[in-house]
């Protein structure tokens, strides 16, 4: 088997949008090819996971979209939100910062956000449509006061400013990178290996995990193959595989 072809990149930049998630759903629902990449200047109902909102001030952020089709194993479809964190690890690594993962999908510089990645399908007639939208801070100039306590920013860490137009090149080569390790032979345990060895919250480290009402607390214990982390629970030493929720670190006593 020959290496696989190259992604075809279309990038369409947007001045003003409510999300660049919903414009990558709409355009994967008309048909878009895998690749097409929305970008928008500035969000007004930016969203993160779990309902929340995406602070999206004219920018100050890459706000950015990519509409993929991927021919994968329904049970492995968590792995590209993995994949793709994995690829914003190596652009933030790339620029001079040292990232970390906290599962599932926040990128952290200094215990800080700084990056945030939601995965959403859409059924389309040329089937199941994934959109990874991924947002990172440029700046940290316009940040709401709630925000600038707990998230930094690219120019926040290294006080240099990176044009839009850069950053979501090398993001979109890093997607592809990984991407295609996804969907390539062994290529789940292969992101899997590549997601562990660049978060500290793999493994030994001791987390309040919170999902609805449920809340589970133990020491992480790695990652299951489709990507749900395991936590050895304090109360009953049991093994608790967490498919979704929020992860917080706790001090160990
Ligand atoms: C999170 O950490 O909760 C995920 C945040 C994802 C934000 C990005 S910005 C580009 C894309 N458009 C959106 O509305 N959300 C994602």
């Amino acid at each position: 088997m020959g290496a696989p072809a190259a992604m075809n990149f279309q990038t369409i930049f947007f001045d003003v949008l409510g999300s660049t998630n919903t414009e990558a759903l709409e355009q994967a629902r008309r048909g878009a090819d895998e690749g097409l990449i929305i970008v928008a200047r500035e969000q007004t109902a930016g969203r993160g996971r779990l309902g929340r909102k995406w602070a999206s001030p004219r920018d100050a952020g890459l706000y950015f979209s990519i509409v993929l089709r991927p021919s994968l194993e329904p049970r492995f479809l968590p792995l590209i939100t993995l994949a793709a964190g994995v690829a914003v690890h190596e652009t933030l690594t790339s620029l001079g910062l040292s990232p970390d993962i906290k599962w599932v999908n926040d990128v952290l510089v200094h215990g800080r956000k700084i990056s945030g990645i939601l995965a959403e399908t859409a059924e389309t007639n040329r089937g199941t449509a994934v959109v990874v939208g991924i947002g990172i801070n440029i700046t940290s100039e316009n940040f709401p006061e709630e925000i600038a306590k707990i998230a930094t920013s690219i120019e926040g860490e290294t006080g240099r400013r990176v044009s839009v137009e850069d950053l979501a090149k090398t993001l979109a080569g890093n997607i592809e990178t990984y991407y295609e390790i996804l969907l390539g032979a062994g290529g789940p345990q292969c992101v899997v290996k590549e997601w562990s060895c660049r978060s500290t919250y793999v493994s030994g480290k001791h987390v309040r995990v919170t999902a609805g009402n449920e809340m589970t607390e133990g020491i992480t214990e790695g990652l299951e193959p489709n990507g749900a982390l395991r936590i050895r629970t304090n109360d009953v030493n049991a093994l608790a595989i967490i498919q979704t929720g929020d992860v917080q670190a706790l001090r160990d006593r």
